[in-house]
């Protein structure tokens, strides 16, 4: 749990004192108060004034935020500062800058500016970390360590192409093994010495961002940053908990930020925490996944929502303001999909450098007469009155989707079949059907057990790597229902092609195979026909006697993107394709495996396809929603603890909404209101329906 030490929802964010003198710390103290701010997270990017030089540590100016801070009851997320160096070090030690992707070395300036693999920057960086351990670990104040800031960013230095041959060595152990699997004899690629490899940047294999001539060594480095940054974390993680071993630790992270594989940090970590920074026309759905996930990175912990901007951002090429009532909205959607703290970027806006016009709890007129602050403060009164009841209550889903880093990596670094594929956006379409449905997901890995869902969805799965297609397998045969799509089961995990017929492993399991791949021209589509205009018979449908699969389905789709031209081997037809020489093949199959059942989708449909086919296939698989029924742009999202279910209703609409509540209703736990049948919520508004046992 979290907020064991403080339990309630902490409500806070970054603070920077540094920057201000001690009069405004007073004002600031008075206003965190009228806020119901109890939480500040300090020391984020303080290397420079926390070590002054090579030999000196200062933390005078800590001590005393310390000690200010803990007499207003404020509790500390303390951050051990490591996201940017001083700047005397990058003079001293140049090593501890980076190389760029096109190859030139940095000077100093930015942030997360470190080579991960500078020993430099590693020893100083554990060192500080642990020195604040001896300082503050007993500190009562001290709620949580933040490692650093936002790992993130690749460098390409030699320091980082030595230490990238040495986890090659590792992963691969001989020269001979790892030309296999970059499969090297491609262009005259053979590596005869471990030194004559070297990262894949724009001097190299790579160029346009994220194009590539060797996906081998392009995935492999990718691996490799992610793990050296993770190693930083791991470093100084190690060094807090030395001293420290009850203190949780995390570092924030960045919901589908695509440089770090989240899935291997969320296991180094005790909590996940995360900075959401939505823009206007940023779909709610599409927050709800990155939360989602955010969840799923620790088997469905709750997290911490670490960042959020009270109004807007800076860094944004349009940062408009977030709409009143919007900001309770986001925290209440945070909080709905597993948060245990709502938190910002920033508490007091700075004056100057390039954040001055971004957000925060207090402004630059500096008092609290100000729509923001009003609204933070209303927040801060919810989150007071509901104490601990929310804490650490867990979602309720029966449907996981999969959402994979390396195979994302792979997809993107592909060369063909087409530049349109967007691995994320992919998955969000089936996330986005089940939202609108009002049924909960989960974004699981690939690792994780299956067993606990109805339904497995694996958008775009195209490295299976081992053991994934026996789990899939395992999953289906014992009666779950798995559904995989277009551009599926092509490689393995060294992007290697699996030969024989796509798609590879999976092909037993979805009982069809691929012959082509065709690539739609942005504008063309081509058809997605129901074999029986929705009227199905035989099939899993027929079998279990129970509604149709395809209840409520209309007789053609459209679709685009990619098409696979599929053959079935015992899978059933469920659709064809409308148009084109590839007209009647198969784009919809189901088939039968042990108890269970395996979809592939040959396409990607238009959004009305996964919404009536996931719809009517989680109806007959008897996945409830949430609610039955509800107005267009309403979220519903559960958590459930102690055998209570507290239901979410969240209005991104304007004008006022409703929402059919299940039979028995509950009580709203904003207002104390009981409440049942159809009930309305207030356009940006949001209800917390209680219901279950009353202990
Ligand atoms: C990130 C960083 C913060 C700040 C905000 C601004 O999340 O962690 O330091 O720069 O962005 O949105
Ligand atoms: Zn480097």
């Amino acid at each position: 749990m979290i907020n064991s030490k403080l339990p309630k929802i902490w409500y806070g964010g970054d603070y920077n004192p540094e920057q201000w003198d001690g009069d405004t710390w007073v004002e600031d103290h008075r206003m965190f108060k009228l806020a119901g701010i109890d939480v500040a997270t300090i020391n984020v990017f303080s290397w420079a004034l926390d070590q002054p030089d090579e030999h000196t540590y200062d933390f005078a100016w800590l001590d005393e935020q310390f000690e200010l801070l803990h007499g207003q009851g404020i509790g500390i997320c303390l951050a051990t500062g490591t996201g940017a160096h001083p700047a005397w070090m990058a003079k001293r030690h140049p090593e501890v800058l980076r190389v760029d992707w096109e190859g030139r070395k940095r000077r100093f300036g930015g942030r997360h500016n470190s080579c991960p693999n500078s020993p430099v920057y590693r020893r100083y960086s554990t060192a500080l970390a642990g020195k604040l351990a001896e300082r503050y670990g007993r500190h009562p104040a001290l709620l949580i360590w933040h490692i650093s800031n936002e790992y993130g960013g690749y460098c390409y230095c030699d320091n980082c192409a030595a230490a990238f041959r040495g986890w090659l060595r590792q992963r691969y152990g001989s020269l001979q093994e790892l030309n296999r699997v970059w499969n090297t004899r491609f262009w005259g690629h053979t590596f005869y010495d471990w030194e004559e490899i070297v990262p894949p940047n724009a001097l190299s294999e790579e160029w346009g961002g994220s194009r590539t001539n060797f996906q081998g060594i392009s995935l492999d480095y990718r691996r490799f940053q992610s793990d050296s940054l993770l190693d930083c974390f791991k470093l100084e993680r190690d060094a807090v908990k030395a001293l420290t071993p009850d203190i949780q630790v995390t570092t924030n992270l960045m919901g589908l930020y695509p440089e770090l594989d989240y899935f291997k940090w969320g296991k180094e970590m005790d909590i996940v925490s995360w900075d959401n920074y939505p823009s206007i026309d940023t779909p709610p759905s599409f927050t709800a996944m990155a939360h989602d996930l955010m969840r799923g990175l620790r088997g469905g912990q709750p997290f911490m929502l670490m960042e959020q901007t009270p109004s807007q951002q800076n860094w944004q090429a349009y940062n408009s303001l977030k709409r009143p009532g919007v900001m309770r909205l986001w925290s209440w959607q945070a909080v709905a999909r597993g948060a245990d703290t709502v938190m910002f970027f920033q508490l007091r806006r700075s004056v100057g450098a390039c954040e001055k016009y971004h957000g925060a709890v207090i402004e630059h007129s500096g008092h609290e007469h100000t729509r923001v602050f009003r609204e933070v403060a209303e927040l801060g009164r919810e989150l007071e009155q509901l104490g601990d009841t929310l804490l650490d209550a867990r979602a309720d889903s029966k449907v996981g989707i999969i959402y994979d880093w390396e195979n994302r990596w792979a997809t993107e670094l592909s060369s063909g079949p087409t530049v349109a594929l967007n691995y994320a956006q992919e998955v969000h379409k089936y996330y986005d059907a089940l939202y609108s449905r009002h049924i909960q997901a989960d974004i699981i890995g690939v690792e994780e057990d299956f067993s606990r869902y109805d339904l497995v969805i694996a958008p775009v799965m195209y490295m299976v790597k081992p053991g994934f297609a026996e789990k899939a397998e395992a999953f289906a045969a014992a009666g779950g229902a798995f559904i995989t799509t277009f551009f599926s089961g092509i490689v393995d995990q060294n992007d290697l092609v699996r030969t024989g017929g796509y798609p590879g492993e999976l092909r037993k399991l979805l009982g069809i195979w691929s012959e082509e791949i065709d690539a739609l021209l942005p504008e063309q589509r081509n058809r997605i026909v129901m074999t029986e205009s929705g009227e199905l018979a035989g099939g899993p449908d027929a079998q279990d006697g129970g509604p149709r699969a395809f209840a409520g389905m209309r007789s053609e789709y459209e679709c685009g993107l990619l098409c696979d031209l599929i053959h079935s081997e015992g899978a059933e037809v469920k659709a064809v394709y409308g148009d084109d020489f590839y007209s009647g093949m198969p784009a919809l199959t189901v088939n039968r495996f042990g108890e269970g059942e395996a979809w592939y989708v040959a396409s990607s449909p238009e959004p009305a396809f996964l919404r009536d086919f996931l719809g009517s296939l989680c109806s007959r698989l008897g996945i409830e929603a949430l609610v039955e029924e509800a107005s267009a742009e309403l979220e519903a999202a559960v958590r459930v603890k102690d055998g209570k279910r507290y239901l979410f209703l969240l209005n991104h609409g304007v004008d006022e909404g409703w929402a059919a509540l299940p039979a028995g209703g509950g009580v709203d736990l904003l207002t104390g209101a009981t409440v049942g049948g159809r009930v309305s919520v207030p356009g940006k508004g949001v209800r917390i329906v209680q219901s279950g046992r009353i202990s």
